[in-house]
Parts: structure tokens; sequence; C-alpha cells
């Protein structure tokens, strides 16, 4: 058995959505001791910038007119998918920035869709493996509160894993991380502790079920 974890917090001391990725992932590890992990960084270790250009580019081009920019990129779409399509279990944990998804985030997803094992019209290669996305959001977008609507992340990040990548998703969700560092949030200290309890339980629970699941095998 094997897991891919992705991190795509710009932090790596302090950070909230790697403690509850280590929560997920140690409850998988307690079912799969010593089972490899497969981890990638790319908020601590960023993709280049001009690698999804460069893929778009290289589809359009034929192999051997290639830029030696552009075969790099296919390279790492390919490496990329292989992370995914090799693991039995995955693993995201990205954050919230500025009401929206992570420009790293992003920048993984659309080059991984340009591998021909994930583009859109095929059957991607991740289809049917278990998952848990770990989302963070320094203030809280609930239901009547003031900037309900304005988290313009995790229903994307949803659509893409779960619908366009077909994973079997959970998702672990903490709000309100920002109470204890911002001083305009203190009035919110007793609700933020409640939340992060919460999401403590929820990436447990979730990591014990991601450990358990059924992993599809290619035929
Ligand atoms: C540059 C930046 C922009 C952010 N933008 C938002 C935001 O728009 N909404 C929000 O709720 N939190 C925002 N946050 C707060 C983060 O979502 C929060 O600190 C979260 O805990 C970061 O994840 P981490 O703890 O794993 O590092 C932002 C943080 C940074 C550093």
């Amino acid at each position: 058995m094997s897991l891919f974890r992705l991190d795509a917090s710009i932090r790596t001391e302090g950070s909230t959505s790697r403690a509850l990725g280590d929560i997920v992932e140690s409850e998988w590890s307690a079912t799969h001791p010593g089972s490899a992990i497969t981890r990638r960084h790319i908020g601590a270790e960023p993709l280049p910038a001009t690698a999804w250009s460069d893929a778009v580019g290289a589809s359009m081009t034929p192999e051997s007119e290639r830029t030696p920019r552009q075969s790099a990129a296919v390279d790492l779409a390919s490496m990329l998918t292989d992370e995914l399509a090799g693991a039995d279990a995955l693993l995201f944990a990205v954050p919230l920035y500025n009401f929206g998804v992570s420009q790293h985030f992003k920048s993984y997803v659309d080059l991984v869709l340009t591998d021909p094992r994930m583009a859109p019209g095929a059957e991607p290669a991740t289809a049917g493996k278990p998952a848990v996305l770990v989302t963070v959001q320094g203030g809280n977008y609930s239901a009547g509160t003031p900037k309900e609507g304005w988290d313009h992340a995790t229903a994307w990040m949803r659509r893409i894993l779960e619908d366009v990548w077909q994973l079997d998703l959970e998702v672990v969700t903490r709000e309100f991380t920002l109470v204890g560092v911002n001083p305009a949030l203190d009035q919110f200290t007793d609700v933020a502790d409640e939340l992060k309890k919460l999401a403590e339980d929820q990436a447990e629970r979730h990591g014990r079920a991601l450990a358990l699941a059924r992993v599809p095998r290619a035929a």
C-alpha cells in the first residue's frame, strides 16, 4: 500500500493544514506501518510557473520539434501523474489564499491535466482512488457569516478532485485559523477552539477510513 501526500501551505512552521495532514497521515500509517509515502511540497518547492504553458505548447507540437522546455514540461507532467497513478491513497492539504485556490495548487492541477492519462475525455488514472482533502481558512465562510460565499477555493477543489479526477473524496475543513493571530478575531476564540477540535476529529476519522478504503486495481 502507498500514500501520496501533497502540501500547498507556503509555511513549513506553524502550518495548520500540515498539522491536520499529519493526523490523516499518521492514521493511515498506523494501519500500514512502514508503507511508502510519496510527498510533494508545492508551497515550499513550487513547480516552474512556465511548465503549464510549455506542456500545452508541447501538446500542439510534433515531438521532434519540441523545445527543450516543452519536453521538460511534458516529463514533469508525466512524473506528477506517475505519483498519483502509483499511489493507493491520496492526501491533499491546501489552504485558502486571497479568497481563492492556492496558485501553487492551481498550477499543479493545470499541469497534471496536460498528461494524456489525466486529460479531459479519458477515464483519469485516479478514478475511484480514496482521497482526503484538508483545507483551512483564516476566516469563516459559514452560512450567515458576513463573508459567506467568499471561499472560492473549496468548491473548485471539490469539482477537480471529485468530478474531474473521480476520486472517492472526503474533506476535512478548519476555519478561523487566524483566531489567536489576528487580534480583531479575539471574540471568536471559543468557537475557533471548537472548530479546531472538530477538524482534528474529522482528520482522524477520515485518515482511518482512507487506510481501510478499498483500492481499485487497474484491469
Ligand atoms: C497571503 C495570504 C493570504 C490569505 N488569504 C486568506 C483569505 O483570503 N481568506 C482567509 O480566510 N484566510 C486567508 N489567509 C489565511 C490562511 O488561509 C490561514 O493562515 C491558513 O491557516 C494558512 O494555512 P497554513 O496554516 O497551513 O499555513 C491568507 C494567508 C496568507 C499568508
